[in-house]
């Protein structure tokens, strides 16, 4: 039987709401909104607070507003938003840290935390047989990571280790001055994409851009050695401006602009703020290289600040000062930091101390751009165009 029901949409006749229906409703309904409240109640996590960044778009995210120079962007956004920001990339959340403050409390404080490796999305990286022996790309910082880093510093990279090798780093820099010397007079174009090949680049790049650097590391060679001198790495340690210079060079240009990605292996605290279980974490050492507020003039080439006198005089490469990180810091800073250092110094002397170079007919020192491409490394966006001319 039914009962007359004044339903609110008049074009609905009241009999589409039998009692019996009702009643056989209601009990199942509220069976189902109470499992739905407490699977809810079980599965929520106590409230997070995420470091601050932009409003991410729904399923999108960030994605939109990171473009083609994520280092460029995240500095940005850092100015907006702190020193410690994140951001979702679709489902990953990714945090930066941009300051050494920051740097110091994700590289030291909580290294052990925050040292997972995050595996980019290609191929050579994520290929099993490849990435099961690879330093870098080893998610975790197992004990096969733990030994194959030391078998590295023990074998290869400890001091006398890396002075047995210098005439294998001598001969190449021999190699490159020929193959230079027979291409006198030519435009060279400098494509390249390594570590240390694009710092040599890069080095290059900024004493022609900055003709007086490159005058002061002239007249430093002069000083010391006679032009027809073979540059031997031994030589390095009596050409401070030089290797000044190269320091300079990687504060401007870290080839890891962003350190390598890490993981957060499990929740942890960092200025305040909870960086998830498997966050991506970065560390953005380009912007904190050119921040104003830890560089003094810091947009200009001035490596005598590295010298005995300058702001910066007791600034190395090792990863305790968290304002200067191009190698990275903490149990996972670059293993072939100390054979890289001297690689690029060597090459750098090179060729300043043998090839006089100009640039191509017309161009003006202070039109050299120094534009920059986010890929393998940073790289110069056009690269370099030089002539040589041997100086001997
Ligand atoms: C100018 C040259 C170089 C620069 C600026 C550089 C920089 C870096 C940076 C920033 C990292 C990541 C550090 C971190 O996550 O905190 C790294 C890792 C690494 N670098 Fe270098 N690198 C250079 C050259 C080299 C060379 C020549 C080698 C080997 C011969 C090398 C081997 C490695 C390895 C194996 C790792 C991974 C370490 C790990 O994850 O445990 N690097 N490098």
């Amino acid at each position: 039987m039914a009962t007359v029901v004044e339903s609110h949409f008049p074009f609905l006749p009241a009999f589409l709401f039998p009692d019996l229906l009702l009643l056989l409703l209601l009990p199942i309904l509220s069976f189902l909104l109470l499992s739905l409240f407490l699977i809810l109640l079980r599965n929520r996590r106590p409230s997070v607070q995420l470091p601050p960044g932009p409003k991410p778009w729904p399923i999108l995210g960030n994605i939109l507003h990171v473009g083609s120079m994520p280092h460029v962007t995240f500095a940005r956004l850092s100015q907006a938003h702190g020193p410690l920001i994140s951001l979702r990339l679709g489902t990953q959340l990714i945090v930066v840290g941009s300051s050494p403050d920051a740097a110091s409390e994700i590289l030291k404080t909580h290294d052990h935390e925050l040292s997972g490796r995050s595996v980019p999305h290609v191929s050579f990286a994520r290929d099993p047989e490849l990435n099961r022996d690879s330093i870098a790309w080893s998610t975790h910082c197992t004990d096969h990571w733990r030994s194959l880093r030391s078998m590295v510093r023990a074998e290869l990279f400890t001091s006398k280790a890396v002075d047995q090798q210098s005439g294998i780093r001598e001969r190449q820099a021999r190699e490159m001055a020929r193959f230079l010397d027979r291409r006198r007079g030519e435009e060279l174009l400098a494509a390249v994409s390594d570590t240390t090949s694009s710092s040599m680049e890069w080095a290059l790049a900024e004493l022609l851009k900055n003709p007086e650097t490159m005058t002061a590391a002239r007249r430093e060679f002069d000083d010391k050695f006679p032009k027809c001198h073979v540059i031997k790495e031994s030589d390095l340690a009596y050409l401070p401006y030089l290797c000044a210079c190269v320091k300079e060079t990687l504060r401007l240009h870290p080839p890891a602009p962003l350190l390598l990605p890490r993981r957060a292996a499990t929740d942890c605290h960092v200025m305040g703020y909870t960086v998830p279980k498997a966050a991506h974490v970065f560390v953005n050492v380009w912007a904190i290289g050119r921040d104003p507020r830890y560089w003094e003039d810091a947009l200009s080439f001035k490596p005598e600040r590295f010298l005995v006198g300058g702001s910066e005089r007791d600034v190395d490469y090792k990863g305790s000062h968290f304002e200067f990180l191009p190698f990275g810091s903490g149990r996972r800073i670059c293993s072939g930091l100390p054979m890289a250092v001297r690689k690029v110094q060597l090459a750098v002397a090179t060729l300043v101390h043998g090839f006089d170079w100009s640039l191509p007919a017309g161009m003006a020192a202070e039109e050299l751009e120094m534009d920059e491409r986010y890929g393998v490394t940073l790289m110069k966006l056009n690269p370099l165009v030089v002539i040589p001319t041997p100086r001997v």
